[in-house]
């Protein structure tokens, strides 16, 4: 018989405490051995076929390529995602080389995986994460020239909070989950 599942424990305290700052520490920088962990986590994420088609362009604060990805933040990223410790460029692998082709269904879907990953990560290691679109994409793209096939999707800003959790977040109940788009 299976066993039953113990509705008495809640939601893991690890992603039950996670979340978005819009205030990163200025002064905390991340070592390489940080980065190396992080982006060891967002390695094991599963995905189609392991095709495992993600690609992290990392810039630490105090490296010329974080100028080089700054420029590009868009107005509002610019207020906040700077005095982050790290900013992290997101690419996935959609089409195979030089042609129209899929390289999966599942690049932008499997890299989502990967990034939740990383962010699962930082927060065992008191930092935390805010996932951001608000870059200049082509500008971005045209000065990065990811090879061919690979898209830029998203960036990341990796820090220490520099402001509690907000108490009440914003998120639609486990019920409306399962009752929406279908007939
Ligand atoms: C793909 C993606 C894009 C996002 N883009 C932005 C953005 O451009 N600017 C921003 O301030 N936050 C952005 N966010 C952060 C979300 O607003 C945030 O995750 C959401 O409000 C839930 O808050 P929480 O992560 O603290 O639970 C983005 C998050 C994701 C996953």
């Amino acid at each position: 018989m299976r066993p039953r599942l113990n509705r008495t424990v809640p939601v893991h305290p690890l992603l039950a405490s996670r979340f978005s700052p819009l205030m990163f520490d200025p002064a905390w920088t991340v070592t390489e051995e940080d980065v190396e962990l992080l982006l060891d986590a967002a390695r094991w994420a599963p995905s189609a076929g392991n095709s495992q088609p993600w690609a992290y362009f990392v810039a630490r604060r105090d490296e010329p390529d974080h100028k080089r990805v700054v420029r590009y933040l868009a107005r509002s990223s610019a207020r906040w995602a700077p005095s982050a410790s790290l900013l992290i460029v997101t690419m996935a692998h959609r089409y195979v080389e030089d042609t129209d082709w899929a390289y999966s269904d599942f690049a932008d879907y499997d890299l989502g995986q990967s990034v939740a990953h990383l962010t699962l990560q930082a927060h065992a290691m008191d930092l935390a994460c805010r996932q951001f679109r608000a870059f200049d994409l082509e500008t971005l793209t045209t000065d990065l020239h990811p090879s061919p096939g690979w898209h830029i999707v998203s960036m990341i800003a990796v820090g220490r909070p520099a402001e509690p959790r907000p108490p009440d977040r914003d998120r639609r109940t486990t019920t409306d989950l399962r009752t929406a788009p279908w007939d």
